[in-house]
């Protein structure tokens, strides 16, 4: 693209964070040309090791004022803000007693975030699993929330409610309210409107809890850790169907982590997490079909063969990889008459324990075990 210099208006902009193993270089510079604009690179500080962040600065070139703010406006995502990086450094950092959330990953015993499902009904449909379905048997509902309540419990979770709220159905599935990382929470902006007001309430809680929240503007929708999931020490997070690749930049900004962003074209996998599931040991249930060509081969670059258990369209349609990893310990769903004998004896022989909970109610919304929890801890 050309501008003219006598019309053309700059304004100089700086990127800092994990700048090329997230993409955010491309993504950003991709924002610039979609948008009209023009750049001119001025200095690049490479990050010389894994955790160092890399520096550029830039010139953001358009052919009016108007333009210009608008690219401005949706590079705001990538634009520098120091990122937090959070480093444990010996033993865990000593914090005030104000602090209420928890401190440390501890994968043998995780905090978890689950929402009581009093007023869970399926009142609309925003995903293929929605459409059609029977009503939705509420003690039943209530008795199977309690089993995965229990097994999460029974495993070593030390758990947390978000109160259930009338008028929003899916606040059940608190996986979708934020994504957590240290003390640092950016919380959701739905993509349908339908979900939309099950915001402050999010939001609220974790501003309760101690957190500093990060809400995303208008324009970028982003669904928690629905779409955002950390496998070892990097973000694997999904694009397209509900969350934004624009959401990326700020959880990079939060985190300080590397954001490997995975794009997702199936109605049916909306989420990554019902087709990706980090689990203790650096170990991975997942669904490669959900995923582009692109996709796979950056999954099968990050995590190691071994460490990859891959599942059938079969067995991902019955939502084993929507599972809660608590310690050593596997839960995801499992009807009765459909017994998942395969994926058990892969996880098994790895020397994990394998709990089951028919969640067949929550099926009928699009979600199971993993959807009705977040992950507190990290
Ligand atoms: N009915 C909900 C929706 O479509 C289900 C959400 C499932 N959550 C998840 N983390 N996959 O948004």
């Amino acid at each position: 693209m050309t501008t003219t210099a006598s019309t053309a208006v700059r304004k100089p902009i700086e990127l800092t964070g994990h700048l090329f193993d997230s993409l955010t270089v491309s993504k950003a510079l991709d924002t610039i040309e979609s948008l009209g604009g023009d750049f001119e690179l001025k200095a690049i500080d490479i990050g010389h090791s894994k955790k160092a962040f890399s520096n550029l600065k830039l010139d953001v070139i358009a052919p009016d004022e108007i333009t210009l703010r608008n690219i401005i406006e949706a590079l705001e995502p990538y634009v520098a803000k120091v990122p937090v990086v959070f480093e444990q450094v010996g033993s865990v950092e000593v914090k005030t007693s104000q602090t209420k959330y928890p401190l440390g990953k501890d994968d043998a015993h995780p905090s978890i975030l689950m929402s009581p499902p009093d007023y869970f009904e399926v009142a609309y449909a925003i995903n293929p699993w929605m459409q059609g379905v029977a009503p939705v048997d509420v003690e039943l509902a209530k008795k199977q929330w309690q089993d995965l309540y229990n097994a999460i419990e029974n495993a070593g979770a030390k758990m947390y409610t978000l109160p259930p709220v009338k008028g929003l159905p899916d606040l059940v599935f608190t996986a979708n309210c934020a994504f957590v990382y240290g003390d640092q929470a950016v919380t959701a902006h739905y993509r349908h409107a339908e979900r939309q007001g099950e915001e402050p309430y999010g939001q609220q809680w974790f501003k309760d809890h101690g957190y500093q929240v990060t809400a995303l503007p208008d324009h970028v929708h982003f669904e928690g850790s629905g779409d955002a999931l950390i496998w070892k020490d990097r973000v694997f997070s999904g694009y397209k169907m509900r969350s934004d690749i624009a959401a990326h930049g700020f959880l990079s900004n939060a985190s300080g982590l590397p954001i490997l962003s995975l794009e997702l074209n199936d109605p049916k996998f909306y989420h990554v997490d019902v087709c990706f599931c980090p689990l203790t040991g650096d170990y991975l249930i997942w669904y490669p079909e959900a995923f582009d060509e692109y996709g796979r081969s950056v999954i099968e670059a990050n995590v190691p063969a071994d460490k990859r258990i891959a599942v059938t369209t079969d067995e991902a349609n019955q939502f084993v990889c929507n599972a809660v990893s608590v310690g050593k310990t596997v839960i995801f769903n499992e009807a009765p008459e459909k017994p998942l004998t395969r994926v058990k004896g892969e996880l098994e022989a790895r020397g994990f324990s394998v709990v089951t909970v028919n969640m067949s109610e929550f099926l009928k919304a699009g979600g199971s075990a993993k959807c009705l929890t977040v992950r507190l801890d990290h």
